[in-house]
């Protein structure tokens, strides 16, 4: 019976072509399955996904096996050689670069709404002062939904493109504000003399009663970090923010949903895990023995830092934040020995048979942590850092989905719970 379903389904894809085969720009072609379950009464099973396009989308390409990552067709090493995090965040909203009247248009607009609403600054005095800032940020981007509910009609694109430029305006100031709470120190203000970088610096390491100069160097790498971070396509988060726009809900509890679901370590969180890695290990001469140990199936160590899902050769963002780490460090005169267990790490792991036949390769996560250190980020605000980038990229999704008509994404299962079974008759 399985096997008639199956040659069915194979025939179908094959023969008369009911199942059709769509093929992209670049990257694999999909077989579309939507009629498969009324046609054939069978669902597909991929848990994980590995194998689901879930969507088209037009934003950002990766080709994992040669280490490719594309924002609207444009390489991520050229954008983070030449292009700065606002012009890179319009590219993936509006899909082209914009000339110089568009630019200062749209830094204008971001300038308008990088503020946030006296009566929300209140809402930090409710957490803990040891909150996580990522727990702080949940709560607070949601609470964005109580008051621009009113007036956000997601059908109108005025409307929509408004809302997505509120959320990449204020997410400085609600990134910053989760950590100067945490410190007790009085939040700053958005200078609109600076750029977007700059302006989240000093509103995060200013203090209000001193004059507070932003390093050039250090804004640069972290405008760097920012468009590196900025989009990744259907990645959890993303797909968080696109199940949860599927429904209609109010964008700025969807980018609340997304921001949940980055703040796990086997996604927004594995530089700091790389970090403890590194300082676990501590010096040079114990790197071959934490090699052995990440090979050994008896244990459960690995290589925080190294493989990826989709990557299976270099992620291109590990090269341009190698780079940036040593620029900083160098910079501010710091001599980190984590910079060198790190370099001779990648080193050894990437001329060993097991990490060569298995692919694993440095990911993005396995430089930025130094790099944010040395900066002086606290490491829980590494995944802060990170929701503030990807914000460009999950109002890209979010507006690109409002422009589909597929209705609410709904799941299958394939259920292994009891049968039909009857409540006990009382005796
Ligand atoms: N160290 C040692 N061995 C590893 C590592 C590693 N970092 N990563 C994978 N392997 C091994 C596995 O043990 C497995 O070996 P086997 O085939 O002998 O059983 C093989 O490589 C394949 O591993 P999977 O876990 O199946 O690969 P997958 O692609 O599903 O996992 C993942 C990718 C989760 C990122 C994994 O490489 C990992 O755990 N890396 C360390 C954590 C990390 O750096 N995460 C950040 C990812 S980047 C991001 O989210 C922005």
């Amino acid at each position: 019976m399985t096997l008639k379903y199956i040659n069915a389904v194979i025939s179908d894809v094959s023969n008369d072509n009911s199942l059709p085969v769509l093929d992209g720009n670049l990257g694999p072609s999909a077989v579309d399955i939507q009629t498969l379950y009324s046609r054939h009464s069978l669902l597909a099973f991929d848990p994980g996904f590995r194998s689901t396009a879930s969507c088209k989308s037009a934003i950002t390409f990766v080709d994992g096996d040669n280490g490719v990552l594309l924002y609207r067709g444009y390489p991520i090493e050229e954008l983070a050689d030449s292009s700065n995090f606002i012009e890179v965040a319009y590219l993936l909203m509006r899909g082209e670069l914009p000339d110089a009247k568009s630019l200062k248009e749209f830094q204008d607009l971001l300038h308008q709404h990088n503020l946030l609403h006296e009566q929300i600054m209140t809402f930090y005095r409710g957490f803990r002062r040891d909150a996580h800032p990522m727990a702080i940020m949940v709560g607070v981007v949601g609470a964005l939904s109580a008051f621009y509910h009113d007036v956000m009609d997601i059908s109108d694109a005025d409307s929509r493109y408004l809302a997505a430029v509120r959320l990449i305006g204020k997410m400085p100031m609600i990134a910053a504000a989760s950590y100067t709470y945490s410190i007790g120190r009085p939040q700053r203000y958005p200078n609109n003399k600076l750029d977007y970088a700059s302006n989240f610096l000093q509103m995060m390491f200013g203090s209000p009663v001193m004059e507070y100069t932003v390093d050039p160097v250090l804004a640069r790498a972290f405008d760097v970090i920012l468009i590196l971070h900025a989009d990744h396509e259907q990645n959890a988060s993303t797909s968080t923010v696109r199940l949860a726009a599927s429904s209609g809900a109010n964008p700025f509890a969807c980018i609340a949903a997304g921001i949940a679901s980055l703040w796990g370590p086997a996604h927004g969180g594995a530089n700091e895990a790389v970090l403890k890695m590194l300082n676990d290990i501590g010096t040079v001469e114990n790197i071959p023995k934490a090699v052995t140990r990440a090979k050994d199936k008896n244990d459960s160590f690995r290589l925080m830092g190294f493989g990826h899902r989709i990557y299976k050769n270099f992620d291109p963002r590990s090269r341009v934040i190698q780079e940036q780490a040593k620029k900083v460090l160098a910079h501010l005169g710091k001599d980190d020995p984590m910079l060198e267990i790190a370099i001779r790490l990648e080193e050894i792991a990437i001329k060993d048979e097991y990490f060569i036949e298995r692919k694993l390769y440095p990911n993005v996560d396995f430089y930025s942590g130094i790099m944010l250190r040395a900066m002086g980020f606290p490491v829980n605000m590494f995944t802060a850092v990170f929701a503030l980038a990807r914000t460009a990229g999950w109002v890209s999704h979010w507006l690109e989905l409002q422009e589909e008509s597929h209705g609410i994404d709904r799941p299958r299962q394939l259920y292994v719970g009891k049968p039909l079974r009857h409540y006990p008759a009382k005796k």
